[in-house]
């Protein structure tokens, strides 16, 4: 559910209207909803309420934008961080340190240093190797590093190639054969506290399948590592729920669904669970606002060319994603043509023979479903400036990444010697 609704025949975000923020801001824009927001933030909170009190880390990269972070802050989220950039961005959006735990394969020991130094509540240590460095870091800090080890339990996420992270043949954690060694070196190893488990099977996961049977690995683990003697307090289930994007697809399950398997999969662990969802919270909370340039006939099909493109919106190009398309002044009529941006790939295709609403020239598009994974993946291929972002709350709005002049974007090259 979001709060994009038509208000008068205008596409509405909560109380304001979408062209309101086109004609002050200009296009392409994100647009998020703090309403919706707020909402999957408290039904994923209410889904696993009766696991006791969990502590839920909002997967950063999903949408680091400080005023996002802030609203889910104010939820009493902490954050799941995967590089120094993103630990100061939750700092500064004041989430405390306490509930911020750090992923990823390739922490560095000048990340290590500013993650011990903030006092974070846990590193998810992917391999061996980086145990004993975040050992070393620790020591010459003065410091003790709290610890789980990311296990690969080896399954088949079942979703798109690209964000599957928990098959072994993925560069994600420690191989489940090796989990029981791992332990015992970091046991022995100075300057760590191993205090729990992690898993994370990879995105957009549309069935609880896997995500069950990566559980009770995860749990005959905890078993067989008490029974050698570690005390584990935590586990951290990851995220990965999926989100509806294409209507005539069926709905992922709902988070009580995911929130009752975690019940029944958890029984008898006797830890604190750990969460890290991303798309579940942001994604429908967010769209991408666009202006059509031009409709242009091509000799196999018709192009609607919008001002937004790959650089603004990744996901289509990169993972054949579907973003809804939906009109903010609908006509009531259809029309079916590809929608593309101005960059100079082919690739650079939001829908393919798409039926949608009717759309002419200088008219407003929104591509749904695009507070996850959106700006946070733009770029500025050909030279196009980062994509501004405006969170809405009720009927107050603000921009909340500024558009960047295309003047800053040319300042940050500068001339060697020999061209000046
Ligand atoms: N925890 C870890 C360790 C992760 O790597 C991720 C996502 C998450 C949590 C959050 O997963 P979520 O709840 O959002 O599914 N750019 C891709 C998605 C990449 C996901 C990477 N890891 C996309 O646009 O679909």
């Amino acid at each position: 559910m979001d709060h994009f609704e038509l208000i008068d025949g205008v596409l509405h975000a909560e109380g304001v209207s979408l062209e309101t923020i086109a004609a002050q801001v200009g296009t392409p824009v994100y647009v998020y909803s703090t309403a919706t927001i707020e909402r999957h933030a408290q039904i994923f909170r209410e889904a696993l309420a009766p696991t006791g009190d969990p502590l839920i880390a909002f997967a950063v990269k999903a949408n680091p934008n400080r005023a996002v972070l802030a609203t889910l802050a104010g939820q009493g989220y902490g954050a799941d961080v995967v590089s120094a950039g993103e630990l100061l961005r939750a700092r500064a959006a004041g989430i405390p340190a306490d509930r911020i735990v750090f992923s990823g394969v390739g922490k560095t020991a000048d990340e290590m240093r500013l993650a011990l130094n903030e006092g974070i509540f846990q590193f998810n240590v992917e391999s061996e190797p980086e145990a004993e460095m975040l050992s070393a870091v620790a020591c010459e800090l003065g410091k003790i590093a709290p610890i789980a080890f990311r296990i690969n339990p080896d399954v088949i996420a079942g979703t798109h190639a690209k964000i599957s992270t928990g098959g072994k043949e993925n560069k994600f954690g420690v191989a489940y054969d090796r989990a029981l060694d791992a332990y015992r070196l970091a046991a022995s190893l100075p300057g760590l506290r191993v205090q729990g488990v992690a898993v994370h099977i990879g995105s957009q996961l549309t069935n609880l399948d896997p995500l069950r049977a990566a559980f009770g690995k995860v749990g005959a683990l905890i078993a067989d590592l008490r029974a050698a003697g570690h005390e584990l307090q935590t586990a951290d289930l990851g995220g990965g729920l999926g989100v509806p994007y294409d209507p005539a697809v069926p709905v992922p399950p709902s988070p009580a669904a995911y929130g009752a398997m975690v019940v029944e999969a958890t029984q008898g662990w006797n830890v604190r669970l750990m969460f890290e969802p991303g798309r579940l919270i942001v994604a429908n909370a967010g769209v991408l606002l666009s202006r059509v340039i031009r409709v242009k006939q091509g000799a196999a099909n018709a192009f609607v060319i919008v001002d937004a493109a790959m650089n603004d919106l990744l996901r289509p190009s990169l993972y054949d994603a579907w973003h809804d398309i939906r009109a903010v002044r609908p006509t009531g009529e259809g029309m079916t043509a590809t929608v593309v941006g101005p960059v100079c790939e082919t690739g650079d295709t939001f829908a393919t023979n798409r039926a949608m609403p009717e759309f002419a020239a200088d008219e407003l598009m929104v591509f749904a479903t695009a507070g996850a994974y959106g700006a946070t993946m733009a770029s500025t291929y050909n030279s196009r400036a980062l994509t501004p972002e405006v969170l809405v709350k009720g009927d107050q709005w603000a921009v909340v990444r500024a558009r960047q002049p295309i003047e800053t974007l040319i300042a940050a090259d500068s001339l060697p010697d020999w061209l000046d």
